[in-house]
């Protein structure tokens, strides 16, 4: 728990409809006040970070991240995934149940509690799975990890193919107000595919995945959320159907939020046929179509939040083609430069309005008390600097993989420094990193 003094920011705090150019103090890791001007005593021991010109905001959420502890250590931990997401302005992250073994009982809910304690930079929030072992056939008891800490329950890497089981899981929902969270692929459309059905996949002789085997999923869960009164979330949607569904879904008051994620609202599949397995993932990227769709639907409210899916594999893991290699890309480091540059310099995004998608949307859906800097409220921040032009280093990559179809792009406006509980925790590597 630290002090902290960050001087002649642009303060933007979307949750309390903050947005002046003052002065933002932290004391003892909580934000303390907002003001104008002040001179500190000479004896402060306080960390003085002068951020003329730079954007203050609260500390980044993503939502849906992939730790890989435990398990899977060779792609990332939570120590390296943490890391990554300092660097890239995140303050807190809320990880996937896709681990070995599975994240699901209340103790595994405990242990990456303790991981995280002993070896994250950042809060970490961890889901629990709805099927045990991922398995699709029985619930967990989701009860138990609630009560542990788990902030919401998801098989995602999988879609939960049983109906009733997702009806149930939502009903459980409705009872105690955490978010379901649903990866869509209907499994029997999507079988064999590596990518997005269409023109690529036919011209590559690669098996695809038709949109409807998204679109099919979103509509039934909308329905089972409709029915059970369940609060749904629908993970990195990708189609214009996804879309228009959510949107009408909420237009008729169903309890559906949705994200979207940075690849599936720049890239399209003709992307496979370059990066080879970096654009390789699921959901699949689409087409110019979806992307526009998916683009008005972050403007006009019906996707939610802004999300990383960030999904480390080994080198030689992705190595292996196009056939075999996993699915995923990492995005901790990108995310926030690709908003800038592709959502909020473009206009389709205020700067307000994608930092809410990042900040206290997400913190709203998994019910944490993150993403705003109301006084009293855990000092973390992120310091945005709009102007500066960077290229996505891969080497200066914290992430222990460097699975991303974003290498050597050049993007606008990046992440400075980090600060968690008033204390810094990570920042671009080449930003400028000024005291005062
Ligand atoms: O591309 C993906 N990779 N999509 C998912 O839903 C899971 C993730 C993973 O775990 O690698």
């Amino acid at each position: 728990m630290s002090d902290a003094f960050i001087v002649n920011g642009h303060i933007i705090d979307p949750a309390n409809n903050i947005d002046e150019v003052g002065d933002l103090h932290i004391t003892n890791g909580k934000i303390d006040k907002i003001s104008r001007n002040e001179k500190l005593a000479d004896d402060q021991t306080t960390d003085v970070y002068d951020a003329i010109g730079l954007v203050v905001a609260p500390g980044l959420i993503d939502m849906h991240v992939h730790l890989r502890e435990p398990g899977f250590e060779h792609k990332e931990t939570i120590k390296t995934g943490t890391a990554a997401a300092a660097a890239g302005g995140f303050t807190s992250v809320a990880c996937m149940a896709n681990t070995s073994p599975v994240i699901d009982t209340p103790e595994k809910i405990e242990q990456i509690y303790d991981i995280a304690d002993k070896t994250a930079k950042t809060n970490v929030f961890p889901f629990g799975s709805i099927t045990k072992d991922l398995a699709g056939k029985e619930l967990t008891d989701m009860r138990g990890m609630y009560s542990a800490g788990a902030v919401g329950f998801t098989d995602d890497g999988v879609t939960v193919m049983n109906a009733a089981l997702m009806r149930d899981a939502l009903i459980l929902s409705a009872e105690l107000g955490f978010p379901i969270l649903v990866h869509c692929e209907e499994h029997n459309l999507n079988a064999g595919a590596v990518m997005n059905l269409g023109e690529t996949s036919r011209k590559l002789g690669l098996i695809g995945s038709p949109n409807a085997a998204e679109d099919i999923i979103v509509a039934r869960d909308i329905m089972l959320a409709e029915m059970t009164g369940g609060h749904l979330h629908v993970l990195h949607a990708s189609t214009a159907g996804a879309v228009a569904l959510i949107r009408q879904a909420k237009k008729r008051g169903v309890r559906v939020t949705a994200e979207a994620c940075p690849h599936h609202w720049i890239l399209t599949d003709t992307e496979v046929e370059k990066q080879g397995t970096n654009a390789k993932m699921h959901p699949p990227l689409r087409t110019q179509t979806d992307i526009d769709a998916i683009i008005e639907g972050l403007c006009d409210g019906t996707i939610d939040a802004i999300a990383t899916d960030h999904a480390p594999h080994a080198p030689s893991e992705k190595a292996q083609g196009m056939l075999d290699a996993p699915n995923g890309i990492i995005g901790l480091e990108t995310c926030l430069p690709l908003v800038l540059t592709y959502l909020v310099q473009p206009g389709h995004l205020t700067l307000a309005g994608a930092i809410a998608k990042m900040t206290v949307v997400p913190a709203r859906i998994l019910g944490i008390d993150r993403g705003t800097l109301s006084v009293g409220a855990v000092g973390d921040v992120t310091v945005i600097d709009v102007d500066t032009v960077n290229r996505v280093g891969i080497t200066t990559s914290r992430s222990k993989s460097q699975n991303t179809p974003f290498a050597g792009w050049e993007l606008k406006g990046w992440q400075t420094v980090t600060f968690r509980n008033g204390n810094r925790i990570g920042g671009h590597p080449s930003s400028r990193s000024k005291s005062a």
